[in-house]
């Protein structure tokens, strides 16, 4: 039995200029010595062209649902595997709640990125309210029943498990609810076989001690993938905790 595949991904969010690309040579270095897993850095799709040089594995952050149309300032998922990405960031909190994007929307997404070739790293997560009031794991298995498509499989879909309330807060969940929670996310999903990545303030203090879990394959990291000195210690903890299996 194949291990499931591990990932370090990084999330720039709209964070990041030519200048910044220097941080993703040092981190494609790192990464090229940790082959236990697999380190995607999504960025603004501005940097996509210029950061393949760098030689790191590319994702986007959002595309349109269309192939290609009269959308003035979206990007359809062909353009960003054109630009160098080979996955793509969708149904993330912030574009749930900044764009009021559905589940609904979210899986025409992910569908235009398989029709392109990008692997969809798919978000789900409770807010801080669920969450208080017991309600994660119902909101967790309606969100995977309509954004995540029946035809997932390894090869086109990662899933990111992100609480709202733990992103770019500082907070994180207890090792043990996370293990839960991920647990209970691998039963719903279509195909058990997927990656499942933890995000919200994963930092190199607490990357080891969650990438222990058995049901995390990896983190989806905001603020800590924006400088090659916090990312690294990420990915290595990674490969020294799932790279041996
Ligand atoms: P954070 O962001 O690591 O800064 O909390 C994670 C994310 O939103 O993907």
């Amino acid at each position: 039995m194949s291990r499931r595949k591990a990932y370090a991904a990084g999330n720039w969010k709209m964070h990041g200029l030519g200048a910044d690309l220097g941080e993703l040579t040092s981190i494609a270095r790192a990464a090229s010595g940790c082959p236990g897993q697999t380190t995607v850095l999504c960025l603004p799709a501005t940097l996509l062209d210029r950061a393949r040089a760098t030689g790191v594995t590319l994702g986007a952050q959002d595309c349109h649902a269309s192939a290609e149309g009269a959308h003035t300032g979206d990007l359809h998922a062909g353009m960003l595997a054109d630009a160098g990405a080979a996955y793509v960031i969708l149904g993330h909190s912030e574009r749930r709640s900044n764009h009021a994007e559905t589940d609904a929307v979210i899986r025409s997404k992910v569908l235009a990125a398989w029709s392109a070739g990008l692997t969809a790293i798919i978000c789900i997560g409770e807010t801080e309210a669920q969450y208080r009031s017991g309600q994660a794991l119902e909101v967790l298995a309606k969100q995977i029943a309509h954004s995540v498509p029946v035809a997932a499989t390894p090869q086109n879909t990662v899933i990111a498990y992100e609480p709202v309330w733990a992103i770019g807060t500082g907070l994180t969940p207890e090792p043990q609810e996370i293990a839960m929670i991920h647990a209970a996310i691998r039963k719903e999903l279509p195909d058990p076989r997927l990656s499942i990545l933890y995000g919200g303030s994963m930092s190199p203090q607490n990357a080891a001690e969650i990438f222990e879990i058995d049901d995390v394959d990896g983190g989806l990291v905001g603020r800590a993938s924006l400088k090659a000195s916090e990312f690294i210690p990420i990915l290595q903890a990674l490969d020294t905790a799932k790279g041996a299996l």
